[in-house]
């Protein structure tokens, strides 16, 4: 995939198979939830990338005021979807990462899981979160990492990634330049292929 390759599309096309996929995967559910106990454990929390919203419906429960943004609108209806079946509302906004539609300083806690590693400006990304954080708020960002260790089959599973196209990256080092204090990092799962990197909003 290139820069120019049409993400939007990719994952409207993707979309209703999505989440029956993630639910195959059993360690899936656990590797998105870590994010839950580092997040603030109240206020207005945003979701970038919450595909069919297996997460989102977690946060919804969760918290007063929970949004869920995404590129792709095949991905939002499908969380609409499920929230409406889990009786649950939640305010869906179709937009893409780079350009958050929300004033500065609006929410207490995002959330972005497996989806950093797909947008192509990732510093752009961190600067539109960091500035729609509010001061002392929480961003969590869980995704595949290159292991720093550099054990093969770790190694092996990001280059992968790389061959569908995603970027793997120093999230950590990109929170720094966009203004917030890393407060965790650190990588886990499958041959310590994935990444939990934590960072605060002075
Ligand atoms: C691999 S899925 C991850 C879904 C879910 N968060 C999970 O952990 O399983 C990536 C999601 O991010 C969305 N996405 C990708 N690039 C985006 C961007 N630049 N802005 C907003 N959403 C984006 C996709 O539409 C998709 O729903």
């Amino acid at each position: 995939m290139s820069k120019n390759f049409d993400y939007e599309r990719f994952y409207d096309l993707i979309a209703p198979v999505y989440g029956v996929a993630m639910r195959l995967i059993p360690v899936w559910r656990h590797y998105t939830e870590v994010v839950l106990s580092w997040l603030p454990p109240s206020g207005a929390v945003l979701e970038i990338g919450p595909g069919p919203g297996l997460l989102l419906t977690k946060l919804v429960e969760r918290y007063s005021l929970a949004v869920g943004l995404d590129l792709s609108s095949g991905m939002l209806r499908q969380a609409q979807r499920r929230l409406r079946c889990a009786h649950l509302s939640v305010r869906l906004v179709r937009a893409e990462a780079t350009h958050l539609p929300f004033p500065a300083g609006s929410f207490d806690g995002i959330v972005i899981t497996f989806t950093f590693s797909a947008i192509p400006n990732g510093l752009a990304a961190m600067e539109e979160m960091a500035r729609v954080l509010r001061a002392g708020g929480r961003l969590t960002l869980v995704d595949a990492g290159m292991p720093g260790d550099g054990n093969p089959l770790g190694t092996g599973l990001a280059r992968l990634w790389e061959k569908f196209g995603d970027f793997m990256r120093d999230e950590a080092a990109l929170m720094r330049e966009a203004g917030l204090e890393v407060i965790e990092c650190r990588e886990f799962g499958a041959f310590n292929s994935i990444r939990l990197v934590v960072g605060r909003q002075p």
